[in-house]
């Protein structure tokens, strides 16, 4: 079946695009079939962003439609970014840089470790069925510096748990094997048929 990616961000379609390689899906995203369309995410939960862009992607296109929202909650801040990390720093203009910037401002008056997750919400709107979503999670901390060329936002100071590497050190695959995108959509492979 056809299913159009709810995302103008290149990273989140490059890595969708991988974990649903062996899916029997024709993925589509919003610039394949000349779809603008900028949801605004006033939900207070990830799932609900998550369902707000899902809904108004399937609504505008009448085709089945997956998105994310995602977060980094960091400990020391209670939390923050977390439903707020697109629009940490306050301006339309802001650079992933600039995010990574202020965090890395906000942290420098707390004691380090940094603890850290990535909450993704994944959702499926499939036309004439309930929505599904799934939820996957990825634990780590802040490092001050920036390492890694992959990835993108918050990728490069966030040190993997387990590991000795930002997530930005890890391809494609490697982050495709541990990560929180990963873990939800891969939730919602078994959903994927009419
Ligand atoms: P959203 O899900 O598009 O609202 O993204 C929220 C914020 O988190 C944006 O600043 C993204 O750049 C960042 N972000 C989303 N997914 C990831 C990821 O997998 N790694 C690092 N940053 C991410």
């Amino acid at each position: 079946m056809k299913l159009l990616i709810a995302t103008t961000n290149p990273g989140k379609i490059t890595e969708i695009s991988s974990l649903l390689s062996q899916a029997n899906v024709e993925l589509l995203t919003p610039a394949d079939i000349g779809l603008e369309l900028d949801v605004d995410e006033t939900g207070s939960t990830y799932r609900e962003n998550a369902e707000l862009k899902a809904l108004a992607f399937s609504q505008a296109s009448r085709l089945p439609v997956l998105s994310d929202d995602t977060g980094l909650e960091v400990e020391a801040l209670g939390g923050l970014p977390g439903v707020r990390s697109a629009r940490f720093v306050n301006s339309a203009h802001a650079t992933d840089r600039d995010r990574r910037k202020l965090l890395l401002e906000k942290l420098s008056v707390h004691p380090r470790p940094w603890k850290a997750r990535f909450i993704c919400v994944a959702t499926l709107a499939i036309p004439g069925k309930p929505l599904r979503s799934m939820q996957g999670e990825c634990t780590g901390e802040i490092i001050p510096e920036e390492r890694g060329e992959y990835g993108f936002g918050y990728d490069a100071i966030f040190l993997v748990t387990g590991t000795q590497k930002t997530m930005a050190e890890l391809n494609l695959l490697e982050k495709n094997g541990i990560s929180h995108r990963a873990k939800a959509v891969q939730a919602l492979i078994p959903y994927l048929q009419y």
